[in-house]
């Protein structure tokens, strides 16, 4: 009988990313491609080290994390305070930065070995329009008047609404990266964004690349036209 293999999951060599060296990336990210390319080697090199990312993401960095964030930036404006909430390792924040470059981006994250290293990225990539602030979301409150609020898997939306609505301008947006359940818990925060005056609550189906399984982004905006008895 032939020994089994014992060979753990984490001593066995990376999968190669499928996207690793397809042009359609350079393309797709076009002068924002060199920072996210050296972003994306910093998450390859050292993400796992740092306890940023697991084991098995570096194989799949591209579509699941790096072109997902990207999905966003379409909901975003061109200039004015963007602010993304809970970081952790960049995500959708510095991809934003990157697509965004007439826009300040403010990187919000409570934990100190995250902050440390978006400084890091931000010094690395050269991004010269991020700030990172070192805080949760609620400590902001009337500290940042942002035009749009980002998340990628922080809250649930009702949750998310209460802690960012705070960090909006009147007129401006929440936008966060859903699965395919955003419909579902859109509906389930309508209280909440009857109570925060969130108006236009709206799922988007957001693709980037062909082949790329397309994500949710959930858009409202604070305020809105007033209502007419
Ligand atoms: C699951 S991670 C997601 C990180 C990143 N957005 C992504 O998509 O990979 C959630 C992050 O939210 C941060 N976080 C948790 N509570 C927060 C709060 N109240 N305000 C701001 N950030 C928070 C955590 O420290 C963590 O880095």
């Amino acid at each position: 009988m032939s020994e089994p293999d014992r060979t753990s999951a984490s001593e066995l060599p990376p999968a190669r990313d499928p996207w690793e060296g397809d042009p359609r990336l350079a393309e797709f990210f076009g002068d924002a491609w060199a920072q996210v390319e050296r972003f994306h080697r910093m998450l390859v090199d050292e993400g796992e080290l740092r306890g940023l990312i697991g084991p098995r993401e570096v194989e799949r960095l591209w579509e699941r994390h790096l072109l997902n964030s990207a999905a966003v930036v379409p909901f975003l404006p061109e200039s004015g305070l963007v602010v993304d909430v809970g970081s952790g390792a960049g995500l959708p924040g510095i991809v934003v930065a990157a697509m965004r470059p007439g826009a300040s981006v403010v990187l919000v994250e409570p934990m100190e070995r995250r902050t440390a290293w978006l400084a890091d990225v931000v010094q690395a990539t050269g991004l010269q329009n991020v700030e990172v602030r070192r805080a949760r979301a609620q400590e902001l409150d009337g500290a940042v008047e942002a035009d749009a609020v980002t998340a990628r898997a922080v809250a649930s939306l009702d949750k998310l609404f209460r802690w960012t609505v705070p960090l909006v301008r009147e007129g401006g947006r929440v936008v966060a990266l859903k699965g395919s359940r955003a419909a579902d818990e859109l509906t389930a925060a309508a209280p909440v964004m009857r109570k925060l005056r969130l108006t236009d609550g709206a799922v988007h189906r957001a693709p980037t690349i062909e082949g790329v399984e397309a994500t949710y982004v959930v858009t409202a905006v604070r305020g809105g036209a007033p209502r007419v008895r």
